[in-house]
């Protein structure tokens, strides 16, 4: 069933929950996400929810989002829902993306809004605020990036790390990073101790080798697959791939993190499962929820890999990462890299960019 054409996804035509297929440790749902947890998944039950909610995007997109004002209300329900099937130690993890106000050059509050509503409303803590940074990010929206030179590229989504207690389970260990040049030459010349201009202490703790650094909350990560199992497998069964999918080591950082082998991990918006393919590949248990019966359809091409080719062994000791020439690290260049003489693109434009440059001009240059 394709999506109607319907301005929000609370208008998409609902089919009546129903199984769409049962895998070895996992199953897709088809239908809404609330009725998922009213009629199948008991309460205190789930140990982690990772999910990327229709975002309220002001431009429509064809997988059915809900306006950026009417997306505290839309989202309530599920919050209940989502802190009612958690574990007391569980974790909530929403991907979110920011939204522009239409025609002007300011941001929606809505995803904040969301933030605080979950924590002061429906009971949840913030664990944790996350960043995700995609290096491919294209520079949007162009009428204030690229046309008028008000706004920089918006390149990060937020993620809220929830729980319902301050002390969910967790460990950074599960998600460490190699250590970067600059570390291994400090660990291997020695460090000496001294107070930062922060006024932090650096003691010579500072320069022991744990064979790993601890990540910031800062996630670096491309969303550019191109020779994937699920896009192959849409090509080969002409599906079309779901628009707005998550890459699969998103919700696998924070199942590696927040969960152990045999928890209970369930994504309500599922969409493509890349959640699912994340929790088996790391032998956790999982459930998908999703409206779109067609976007599930290429979701079986998530699993059918494994299943068919009798290569399950090979498909978990292989975890979602990078492919053969994806970059492993990104490099961010100090912001004054690129700083010329202030004066060099004259004034800046006393009318905050208002007034359009003409066709083939841009502010500033
Ligand atoms: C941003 S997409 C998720 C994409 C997913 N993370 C992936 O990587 O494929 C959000 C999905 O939520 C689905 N959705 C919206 N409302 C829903 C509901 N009430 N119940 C279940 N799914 C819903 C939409 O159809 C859409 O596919």
């Amino acid at each position: 069933m394709a999506p109607r054409r319907t301005k929000a996804t609370c208008e998409v035509k609902r089919p009546p929950l129903q199984v769409y297929r049962r895998k070895e440790s996992g199953t897709i749902y088809l239908g809404d996400a609330l009725d998922l947890f009213r009629n199948e998944i008991s309460p205190g039950t789930v140990d982690l929810i990772v999910t990327s909610p229709p975002f309220g995007l002001v431009r429509k997109k064809d997988y059915g989002n809900v306006d950026a004002h009417k997306y505290l209300e839309w989202f309530r329900p599920f919050g209940e829902a989502f802190k009612k099937a958690l574990k007391p130690k569980g974790s909530l993890v929403i991907d979110i993306g920011g939204a522009w106000i239409p025609g002007q050059p300011t941001r929606s509050l809505y995803h904040y809004e969301l933030l605080v509503m979950l924590c002061r409303e429906v009971g949840f803590h913030l664990a944790q605020d996350f960043f995700w940074w995609s290096p491919s990010k294209l520079p949007t929206p162009a009428e204030w990036v690229t046309v008028r030179r008000i706004r920089v590229k918006d390149a990060v989504n937020c993620i809220w790390w929830l729980s319902p207690t301050p002390w969910p389970k967790a460990s950074n260990r599960r998600v460490l990073l190699p250590y970067s040049d600059s570390m291994k030459h400090l660990l291997k010349n020695g460090y000496k101790a001294q107070r930062r201009p922060s006024g932090h202490d650096i003691s010579a703790k500072f320069s022991t080798d744990n064979g790993a650094a601890i990540p910031p909350n800062l996630i670096a990560l491309p969303n550019t697959e191109s020779n994937s199992f699920y896009l192959r497998y849409c090509k080969e069964h002409e599906i079309k791939p779901h628009p707005a999918r998550f890459p699969v080591e998103l919700p696998q950082y924070f199942i590696r993190m927040l969960t152990d082998p045999g928890d209970l991990v369930v994504d309500p918006f599922a969409g493509s499962c890349a959640s699912g393919e994340a929790a088996d590949r790391l032998d956790r248990r999982w459930v998908c929820c999703e409206l779109v019966e067609s976007y599930l359809r290429g979701a079986l091409g998530r699993f059918e890999d494994a299943r068919d080719c009798h290569q399950k062994h090979l498909f978990k000791s292989c975890p979602a990462r990078r492919q053969d020439g994806d970059e492993m690290s990104y490099k961010l260049h100090h912001p004054s890299a690129g700083w010329t003489h202030q004066h060099e693109f004259g004034p800046l434009p006393a009318d905050g960019g208002e007034a359009r440059p003409p066709t083939g001009r841009s502010n500033g240059r």
